[in-house]
């Protein structure tokens, strides 16, 4: 029926629904079984080899060297005051090729910055080379490297008055509709609180390390990257060289969370140290090395307006949000992002305005936007659910739109509403006490809840599936895995269309050698690079259908055979040699003509302790909706570690900057607090059927950072319920509670 025959790509642009899937009618009955990561045992058992984990003969080991100024100029590096050091072999400080963080500021398009002149405190400006890690370590500890500093602006409190309107990132800076000021004086209930988030560090367990090593003219790279095919292309403009000439290997990454979607230094200093000495170095980062010079999230003032009628329907919706980031970086924290689309208002007004300061880089943190956006937008609803007297899920009902309240376009399908009342059943919502009524001795007990919304993306991506002689398959693309399950879901998705046991399907992924796909960002992984493969195989059954001689919608495929017209043939005995086909997938007029966005309700129970001020989460519970869930178990992990992400948030993580350089002080995970075991209770986590015929032929969209959108708005609410004290600082540590608690 496809026609196919023998072409071998299969290309898609998604200009129209595609309401038939594959996927529902494959017979292995593999697509959404929450079958274990394939690679998991090479993980647990140290067989999976990682970016800081290969050795070459002649391997030299290179260390950063960072600006101990937070604005200035570079005047001399004293290359001779360590170049006679046991173990030393070279200090490199070629400032034409040697570039800031280049994959992450705004415009890739920019030429390669040198860093003679210093845009923050940390800021790599030298790459020292030994022949261990330690020599390098040691040798770039002692180099003598001489500035002239000059003024820096490193208060955001200072300089906040003074700020300029970003150009349009994945979101226009400046959106809205109607008037909304006058509607905010006209409204019969008003909300206008501030709400502050503070800097943040992915803190992805793998530090960013890179291991360079030149082939000729030809560079390979083994690096910790989640976007080979565009982190490829950064690279060779790094370099001045010709992406075809950059080869990048990332099989295996140990979390990225935006970190790692554009290159970052060491991978340059690498490249440059090992061509300048003729021997492949690897660059790792300290931990600290990756607090001060990747990238962070940007801090936030965040003014959110509501203005409702008696019933709660709000008139007016506004949210204005000051960030922060470097003097002309374009990247923007979107913290409007959800609020274009959740709920319904007449009048809304949408800003985002930089405030320049010479701190780290910002850019993209997991769920750039919605993860500290919705904290305030979602307190300010729990707010306005206190003022207008309803419960907070029916003031969320109640606003409810049925098309985009700016844009008028459909929705591709929502499940807001149906989340948060399936949560609140699960949860016991309807136990919940008026604000500071549930005390228990010294512990006060509230329980709070938020909406969740990370909107869905469709990037283009490709892959390549071949079966065997064998009657086995493989995939190859330059997808990524960052912890994801990556793996596991390309390999159930073939299985199911392929009818393989999931053990005859081999995926290759983290290698640009193959076919390029749109990696992992963005919360659009599996979405683009799974429809990727199913284009593939949809292209190989359409050959299998050939080869049998049957209709390819009168084909079964099962358990390695091919079933149809009364015969059932081995695979291995039809395809010969081999067969192979490549699909290609590219995002068309769907993302304009529906909005599509995952959704779902978190839930959370804390007690706090009225004397000290100490909170303690109870329980989370969150249901969400996200199209066809892939694998249920690498799903519920997606979700699981975005909650926890979204109570470092509410209680924990913050970025602190010494307001005399800028430098960031608590630059590891000893003084930088992300949540551990102790701070985590039960997460429970609950999916509800949908499939989304918008977002591609899986009907699958994202949840890679679903769970942490709206999370520590749940928390923070909690707290208010519990205690009745609104806290707007974020994070909310108990010195920010203790004040108002009630008197014991
Ligand atoms: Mo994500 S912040 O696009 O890795």
């Amino acid at each position: 029926m496809f026609g196919f025959g023998k072409s071998d790509t299969n290309a898609l642009t998604m200009d129209k629904p595609h309401p038939d899937s594959l996927l529902d009618t494959g017979a292995q009955g593999v697509i959404g079984k929450p079958i274990d990561r394939i690679d998991g045992p090479l993980k647990v058992s140290g067989r999976a080899t990682y970016a800081a984990e290969y050795d070459f003969p002649d391997l030299a080991y290179g260390f950063l060297v960072r600006a101990t100024v937070g604005a200035g100029k570079v005047t001399e590096v004293d290359a001779d005051s360590v170049r006679g050091l046991p173990g030393v072999i070279d200090v490199i400080t070629d400032y034409k090729t040697f570039i800031r963080n280049p994959g992450q500021g705004g415009d890739t398009n920019k030429p390669p910055q040198g860093v003679a002149d210093v845009a923050y405190f940390g800021e790599p400006i030298a790459i020292v080379v030994a022949d261990s890690y330690e020599a390098a370590r040691d040798a770039a500890q002692q180099l003598r490297v001489s500035y002239e500093a000059k003024e820096g602006r490193y208060s955001f409190a200072a300089y906040r008055e003074e700020h300029d309107k970003p150009p349009e990132g994945v979101m226009p800076p400046y959106t809205g509709t109607g008037d909304p000021d006058a509607a905010f004086e006209g409204a019969a209930v008003k909300i206008d609180a501030t709400y502050t988030t503070p800097s943040q560090n992915s803190a992805a367990m793998e530090p960013h390390a890179s291991t360079a090593v030149w082939e000729g003219d030809e560079l390979h790279l083994y690096g910790a990257y989640q976007m080979l095919s565009t982190d490829r292309i950064q690279l060779a403009k790094a370099m001045g060289m010709k992406p075809d000439k950059v080869r990048i290997i990332a099989r295996y990454v140990g979390g990225g969370f935006g970190s790692k979607l554009g290159i970052a230094p060491e991978s340059v200093a690498a490249a440059v140290a090992a061509k300048a000495i003729g021997r492949p170095v690897k660059c790792v980062m300290a931990r600290q090395q990756v607090f001060d010079a990747t990238v962070r999230r940007s801090n936030t003032e965040q003014r959110v307006r509501l203005g409702a009628d008696a019933d709660g329907k709000l008139v007016m919706l506004g949210h204005n949000s000051l960030v922060s980031n470097l003097p002309e970086e374009s990247f923007f924290e979107p913290c409007g992002q959800a609020t274009q689309f959740l709920y319904a208002a007449p009048n809304i007004t949408i800003t985002h305005d930089i405030v320049r300061l010479d701190w780290l880089l910002a850019a993209s943190m997991r769920a750039p936007g919605e993860a500290v956006g919705m904290i305030a937008l979602e307190c300010a609803m729990d707010e306005l659910a206190e003022a207008v007297g309803l419960d907070p899920i029916e003031l969320r009902k109640r606003n409810e739109p049925g098309e985009h309240p700016i844009d008028h376009i459909p929705f591709s399908s929502r499940q807001l509403v149906p989340c948060m009342e399936r949560g609140a059943a699960l949860f016991g919502w309807s136990k919940r006490k008026p604000a500071a009524g549930d005390r228990r001795g010294e512990w006060l007990y509230g329980m709070g809840m938020a909406a969740s919304a990370r909107s869905n993306m469709l990037q283009k991506s490709s892959a390549k599936v071949s079966i065997d002689g064998q009657g086995r398959a493989t995939v190859e693309t330059d997808m990524t895995d960052i912890g994801t399950g990556t793996y596991t879901i390309l390999a159930q998705i073939t299985s199911e269309i392929l009818g393989l046991p999931i053990d005859d399907v081999t995926v290759k992924l983290g290698d640009t050698a193959f076919p390029p796909a749109a990696g992992s960002g963005g919360s659009f992984g599996a979405g683009s690079s799974g429809t990727s493969v199913y284009l593939a195989c949809e292209a190989l059954r359409g050959q299998i259908a050939d080869k049998m001689g049957v209709a390819a919608d009168g084909l079964t495929l099962k358990d390695g055979r091919a079933i149809g017209d009364n015969r059932s043939v081995p695979l291995a005995e039809l395809v010969g040699d081999g067969i192979a086909a490549t699909g290609e997938v590219a995002p068309g007029k769907q993302e304009k003509e529906t909005l599509q966005s995952s959704y779902g309700a978190h839930f959370c129970e804390v007690a706090v302790n009225a004397v000290t001020g100490e909170v303690r989460i109870k329980r989370m519970l969150g249901v969400f909706a996200g199209g066809r869930i892939l694998n249920a178990k690498t799903a519920r992990s997606q979700i699981l570690g975005g909650v926890t992400f979204g109570i470092g948030t509410a209680l924990s993580e913050e970025l602190m900057h010494d307001p005399r350089n800028g430098k960031i002080v608590n630059r590891d995970l000893g003084e930088y607090h992300v949540p551990v075991n102790a701070d985590v209770p039960q997460i429970d986590v609950e999916f509800l059927s949908e499939r989304d015929i918008h977002a591609n032929p899986m009907h699958a969209k994202g949840l890679g950072e679903l769970g942490i959108s709206g999370a520590g708005a749940a928390v923070a609410n909690a707290i208010y319920n519990a205690t009745g004290v609104r806290a707007r600082d974020f994070p909310l540590t108990l010195d920010k509670l203790l004040d108002g608690l009630p008197a014991v």
